[in-house]
């Protein structure tokens, strides 16, 4: 089960788990645009539609997994929002609507869907986080909050269900830079801006690599923390930055 599929990162991650055989089930609050985005996928692919900040809406699409009786295994909480503004000037409905989002939703998602795992004997949780969980910079304070938070819910889960098998981890970004899988057609429809993604948070000099990570560098890390190559790895934050939070 994977959120944000049509994000930067979540398209990247559809191709990336598709390709290594996974079938994804994908909660998306546009499930039109979904569709679109990946009919070449569609007999890998289930959508189903529920906005994440919405709890009714998560409750309900865990529901009709569940009522599926899928088999479901893991789950990747991708989706995330960001305000980008100085706390004195964000709102409170737009810093609870984050929460919804970045913090609420996955809390849920696990909450439904652990049980499920626990019937099947099998389960295992990513949490996309950001190394913004463990250091600062300006105008981040509610972004950094939620995923502070995202970090210690993976811990809890792992500690309070690796007794039963279950594994969560969560993978901390930074410096992430590429295409969209859409790129002739976003190239046509918008600002070639949009087209190729730069993490404007920090600068390539201050990443001891000296350059940014690859989609592929962080989709590969998140097959990787869903596979069995990764059966002892249970309730790691781990930084996927090239090594930017290791310096001062
Ligand atoms: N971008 C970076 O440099 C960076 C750095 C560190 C960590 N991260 C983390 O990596 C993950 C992916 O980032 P990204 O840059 O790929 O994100 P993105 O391109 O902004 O995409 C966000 C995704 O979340 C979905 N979403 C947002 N609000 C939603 C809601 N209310 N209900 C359902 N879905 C909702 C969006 O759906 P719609 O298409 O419907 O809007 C979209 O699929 C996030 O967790 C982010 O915090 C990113």
């Amino acid at each position: 089960v994977l959120t944000g599929s049509t994000g930067k990162l979540g398209q990247n991650l559809v191709k990336g788990f598709i390709e290594n055989n996974y079938s994804l089930i994908l909660i998306s609050r546009n499930a039109n645009k979904t569709l679109d985005l990946f009919k070449d996928y569609k007999e890998h692919i289930t959508v189903i539609q529920a906005d994440l900040s919405s709890r009714g809406d998560i409750k309900r699409a865990c529901d009709l997994i569940k009522k599926n009786k899928r088999n479901i295994f893991g789950l990747v909480n991708n989706a995330a929002v960001d305000i980008d503004q100085n706390m004195l000037d964000v709102s409170s409905d737009d810093f609870q609507y984050l929460l919804n989002v970045n913090l609420y939703a996955p809390y849920y998602l696990c909450k439904y869907l652990i049980p499920l795992f626990i019937e099947n004997e099998e389960g295992v949780i990513v949490n996309v986080s950001s190394n913004l969980s463990m250091r600062s910079t300006a105008n981040a304070t509610e972004y950094t909050i939620s995923k502070a938070g995202l970090d210690s819910l993976t811990r809890s889960i792992a500690v309070q269900y690796g007794p039963l098998g279950l594994r969560a981890n969560s993978i901390n970004i930074s410096g992430m830079r590429g295409f969209t899988l859409k790129v002739n057609e976003i190239l046509s429809s918008r600002n070639p801006k949009d087209v190729a993604y730069d993490d404007w948070k920090i600068s390539q000099d201050k990443i001891p690599l000296r350059r940014r990570g690859a989609f592929s560098e962080f989709v590969d890390t998140i097959i990787f923390l869903c596979s069995d190559k990764a059966s002892y790895i249970n309730g790691v934050n781990l930084p996927v930055d090239g090594g930017s939070l290791s310096q001062i």
